[in-house]
């Protein structure tokens, strides 16, 4: 006769720490995304094993390869605390309280912008925590296509009728070089011009680069020179230092972020993107992640265009 698994099964924080454990690629990552020692998590992680009655990962060098059962394991653990996490934000929603987490999840260059949307959220709803991912394109689609957030802010969402979309802000994409550097004294600059420089670009899976091949691609231009950096701040400071030309959102250079560089008059730019909130229909809003929305609609949304038009975002 099958035993029933859940039966052997010890707790929720066993699903809880394993799913840690998968997210953070490792056991001390883990302890420390968790606030425990190493032990407890190699403890419970092992009395789940026992429970599964198979393992579910292999260490390979440092890296944590997980098996097809471990995977099994990740995947029913993450619906099971998703459904806690619902279930949580129901009550609070029934106590009519704001109270809980907003999960969102942002790709690199929003963070520039995003913070200035929650800072006054925050003030009005001071019982709500904010938990804030923030990766490239690629990692930010990945967690759009598990659920793992309330919602998530790209730019090229992908064509999904299971998406629900909103359009927030005009993200353009302008050319830059170092302020010393000759480019930045001419009035035109043709692409072909701008593309003979040494260009540092975005690493694969970001949205900058993937909007700049597109761009590339449909004028037929080639890139002669190209380095990659993974940060839009590395390819600010390479930039500033004279080691090439790039183009990046204007956001990063709002704030005080444009100091040692120039936006440079390139023809057909900025390239004209915009960043979306996106979340899975089927996936039902929390009360707080509606007053979010609601608060970025009646006012977060005009106030940030504001700030950002007084802190520099060059638009054009
Ligand atoms: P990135 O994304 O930070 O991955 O380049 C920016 C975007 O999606 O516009």
């Amino acid at each position: 006769m099958h035993s029933r698994l859940h039966a052997h099964i010890g707790t929720l924080r066993q699903l809880e720490i394993l799913l840690a454990v998968y997210e953070h690629d490792g056991i001390t990552a883990a302890s420390e995304a968790l606030h425990l020692t190493q032990p407890t998590v190699s403890a419970q992680v092992k009395k789940l094993t026992n429970a599964i009655g198979t393992p579910l990962y292999n260490q390979v060098g440092r890296k944590l390869i997980f098996t097809d059962a471990g995977l099994a394991t990740v995947a029913t653990a993450r619906k099971v605390l998703d459904q806690f996490a619902q279930l949580d934000m129901q009550l609070a929603d029934l106590r009519g309280l704001k109270s809980g987490t907003l999960k969102l999840a942002v790709v690199t260059t929003s963070k520039y912008f995003i913070p200035h949307l929650l800072g006054p959220f925050c003030k009005r709803y001071p019982d709500v925590d904010i938990q804030l991912k923030v990766g490239n394109r690629r990692q930010i689609l990945e967690r759009l296509l598990e659920g793992s957030d309330d919602f998530y802010v790209i730019s090229h969402p992908p064509e999904d009728t299971k998406l629900e979309k909103i359009e927030l802000l005009p993200n353009p994409l302008v050319a830059i070089s170092a302020g010393k550097h000759s480019l930045s004294q001419r009035k035109h600059i043709s692409i072909t011009d701008l593309c003979n420089e040494r260009f540092l670009m975005r690493e694969a899976g970001s949205g900058t680069r993937y909007a700049i091949e597109e761009f590339l691609r449909k004028k037929q231009i080639e890139l002669h020179s190209n380095m990659t950096i993974e940060s839009n701040e590395a390819i600010k400071h390479a930039v500033m230092s004279g080691l090439g030309v790039s183009i990046l959102s204007a956001h990063t250079l709002a704030f005080g972020g444009k100091a040692g560089l120039s936006v440079l008059n390139v023809e057909s730019l900025p390239i004209a993107t915009h960043w979306y909130f996106v979340w899975q229909r089927e996936k039902p809003l929390s009360l707080i992640t509606e007053a979010f929305l609601n608060h970025v609609k009646d006012e977060g949304k005009s106030n940030l265009l504001r700030e950002l038009q007084r802190m520099g975002v060059p638009w054009q």
